[in-house]
């Protein structure tokens, strides 16, 4: 049932905040968590795939796996895999992220990866599915049933849950102290109230502006480090839903082709992290588009230093830049909904897509 919204998406969107209580509370009693760091620090190298969503999750976890483990994982498309395989040995690892679990291409790459050697660790919201039981160990968000064509819920909760094998992955490997450990897993318990805040704050807002935007035929999604797989999620939702052309990608290399787009009115979404050096370097890239019309959305921080810059600005909770997906997918995700059904179309059942692909 819709729980009296008119669209799951919309009741999954606000579905947010309970479904990451849970899956906090199902971390902190699983051993799993710690078997797979294990597996992970016994490896040689880590992969990561997955497709759509679940690969901009998978982007969130070598980010922050970089940054607090110091170590490099590599993420891939799971279509790609073929590209991969020629260097895929015993001693690797690869963590298969699906949703559903039953996502061809993510389970055809798991196959092949297995067959050659490598361990794999699934993350996934569907206990038994097809991908974990082919995994030697399978970790789970617990979101619920996840109906729309289109990954909310989910999304969080897996960039939860990554978030911690990143922690205990770090403090088993000695890369982290017990108490660098507790102050992250601090930020990231506060999960749910972060989104039940972002959630609030920007209802109201996406609604007004997606009067604007149901008249645009193409946008930008920026951002830089932390915060782009993050804007990446906001394309695909936007793109999914409304059926506007948007592209993403890290706001640096506009200057290298993309900006000759940019015409009076065009509108730039910008993603900023909590950190004073994303909001340093992303000023100048505000500046450039706004040089050239761009109308600027700002998803940031509600102390950021750049609240002046933008044209329209979702406050989100100011918190550690490990949770930005927390923080900053709702008003884009909101966004996407609200421009969806102005245009008259179904949220729930966006046109040539199925909730599950099951072909290659
Ligand atoms: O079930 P999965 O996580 O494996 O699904 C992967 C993608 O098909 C899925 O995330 C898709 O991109 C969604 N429609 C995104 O909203």
């Amino acid at each position: 049932s819709k729980g009296g919204y008119p669209h799951f998406m919309l009741k999954e969107i606000h579905e947010q905040p309970r479904a990451l209580v849970d899956t906090l509370y199902g971390l902190s009693s699983d051993p799993t968590l710690r078997e797979a760091s294990k597996i992970m620090a016994e490896a040689r190298r880590v992969f990561i795939t997955a497709a759509g969503t679940s690969y901009h999750a998978s982007l969130h976890f070598a980010v922050a796996l970089s940054k607090i483990a110091g170590v490099l994982a590599t993420p891939f498309v799971a279509s790609e895999y073929e590209a991969y395989l020629p260097v895929v040995r015993e001693g690797d690892v690869l963590i298969a992220v699906s949703q559903s679990g039953e996502t061809m291409d993510t389970l055809k790459a798991a196959r092949a990866f297995k067959e050659r050697g490598a361990k794999l660790i699934a993350v996934s919201n569907v206990v038994d599915s097809a991908i974990p039981r082919e995994s030697d160990i399978a970790l789970y968000t617990r979101a619920g049933p996840e109906i729309g064509v289109a990954a909310t819920k989910t999304f969080t909760t897996q960039t939860l849950l990554l978030s911690f094998l990143v922690l205990d992955y770090a403090l088993l490997r000695g890369a982290i102290l017990k108490s660098e450990y507790d102050e992250y897993a601090r930020e990231l318990s506060r999960a749910s109230d972060l989104a039940a805040k972002s959630i609030a704050w920007s209802e109201g807002l996406a609604k007004k502006v997606s009067e604007m935007l149901r008249l645009k035929q193409s946008m930008y999604y920026l951002s830089r480090g932390v915060g782009l797989p993050t804007a990446m999620e906001g394309a695909l939702k936007i793109k999914e839903l409304a059926y506007i052309h948007a592209e993403s990608y890290p706001a640096g290399e506009s200057k290298h082709g993309p900006i000759a787009l940019v015409e009076e009115g065009f509108p730039v979404v910008f993603v900023v992290p909590r950190d004073v050096y994303y909001e340093k370097v992303l000023l100048g890239n505000i500046q450039e588009m706004k040089a050239r019309g761009a109308w600027i959305i700002g998803v940031a921080p509600e102390d950021t230093s750049l609240g002046e810059q933008f044209d329209l600005f979702f406050r989100v909770p100011s918190s550690h830049w490990l949770t930005t997906p927390i923080t900053h997918t709702p008003p884009m995700q909101l966004l996407a909904y609200y421009t969806s059904t102005l245009k008259g179309y179904d949220p729930d059942k966006p046109r040539n897509l199925a909730k599950t692909v099951t072909v290659e």
